[in-house]
């Protein structure tokens, strides 16, 4: 099969498109499945992986990565299922998270993946997983949104921020969100009730303050986003490690008595799958994509993604 392989850490270069054998069911894949891709998404995290980020090659290899492939979205048929696989069978269109989705075949665990949404296409299906995943724990879980409450999204043209966005007005909330001038209109057709340009306005000094802020992209210092917060509020925060100093902040303000902020790592899940699908077929959700890369064209995808500035999502186009 063709896949998108990174065999050294590096640039976006290292990813090339190789024949590698395609994966198989292993006697312990008895609840996986092997899915034919036709679409994946990228995330930040396969940039991280590829470029060699020091805390992720304690798990991935210290010197070379041990999984060549990368690619956490997949939107894709059933090519062949294990023998305890009970919701799916071979045929079926299904979307969710895996590793190793940028490739022609994937192996896929049953309890991450669910029926593709009706209405959606694959690549549509591929761009929502990771993100939609994150946004609907982190506003619904950590946060516990609430209808009525108020809170502001920061990072809102990204993967996670516009999902953010819509998942925060499917709760019922009042939603600020934040994102650079030329974002402002479709942010704000995504249903944002006030937009702030960041470019322009500091959304810590104005002087308003949410229920919750919801940080996709975790540009602002812990105690300057506290700012804009409420005193029972709740900060998420999506990527802690950005900011040099966060987790000093955050360590300190913590012995100081204050746990506002709120973190994870979204995990991919049968239940709040079928939840993200019932949020786009009653259209109350719906990825934005950026652009859509052939599969041989992966590292311009990671080109992409590693400048900053996706609108939406950038999903690796696979096989028709
Ligand atoms: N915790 C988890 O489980 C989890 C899961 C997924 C992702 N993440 C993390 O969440 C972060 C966001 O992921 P993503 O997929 O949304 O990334 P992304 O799509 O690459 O986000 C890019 C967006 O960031 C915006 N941006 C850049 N600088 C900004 C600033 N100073 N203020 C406000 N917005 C700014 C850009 O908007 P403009 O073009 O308008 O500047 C762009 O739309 C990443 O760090 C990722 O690692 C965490």
């Amino acid at each position: 099969m063709k896949a998108a392989v990174y065999r050294t850490y590096g640039p976006p270069e290292v990813v090339t498109c190789e024949d590698i054998p395609a994966p198989v069911l292993r006697p312990e894949d008895s609840k996986r499945m092997l899915i034919r891709v036709h679409a994946a998404s990228m995330n930040p995290f396969d940039v991280l992986y590829r470029s060699g980020f020091l805390p992720i090659r304690f798990d991935q290899g210290w010197f070379r990565p041990k999984a060549p492939v990368l690619g956490i979205d997949v939107a894709g048929t059933v090519l062949a299922a294990g023998p305890e696989v009970t919701r799916f069978k071979v045929g079926d269109a299904v979307y969710g998270g895996c590793f190793g989705a940028h490739a022609e075949v994937v192996r896929a665990g049953e309890g991450a993946l669910a029926p593709l949404p009706q209405g959606l296409s694959y690549e549509e299906a591929a761009a929502l997983p990771t993100v939609a995943l994150t946004a609907l724990q982190g506003l619904r879980d950590l946060a516990g949104l609430r209808p009525g409450q108020t809170v502001l999204v920061n990072g809102a043209a990204g993967g996670v921020g516009h999902m953010a966005v819509q998942i925060a007005k499917a709760l019922g909330a009042e939603v600020t969100a934040v994102c650079s001038g030329p974002n402002l209109g479709w942010v704000q057709a995504l249903g944002a009730d006030h937009v702030i340009d960041y470019t322009r306005d500091d959304f810590t000094r104005a002087g308003k303050r949410y229920d919750v802020i919801y940080d996709a992209v975790g540009k602002r210092a812990y105690l300057e986003s506290t700012r804009a917060l409420k005193p029972n509020g709740v900060i998420v925060l999506e990527n802690p490690l950005k900011v040099r100093s966060q987790l000093l902040q955050l360590g300190w303000s913590a012995l100081r008595g204050d746990n506002r902020a709120k973190m994870h790592l979204a995990n991919a899940n049968a239940n709040d799958l079928a939840a993200i699908s019932n949020l786009c077929e009653t259209g109350q959700l719906r990825p934005v994509i950026d652009k859509v890369y052939p599969l041989d064209h992966t590292s311009d995808a990671h080109r992409h993604v590693e400048r900053g500035h996706t609108k939406g999502k950038v999903v690796i186009g696979v096989q028709a």
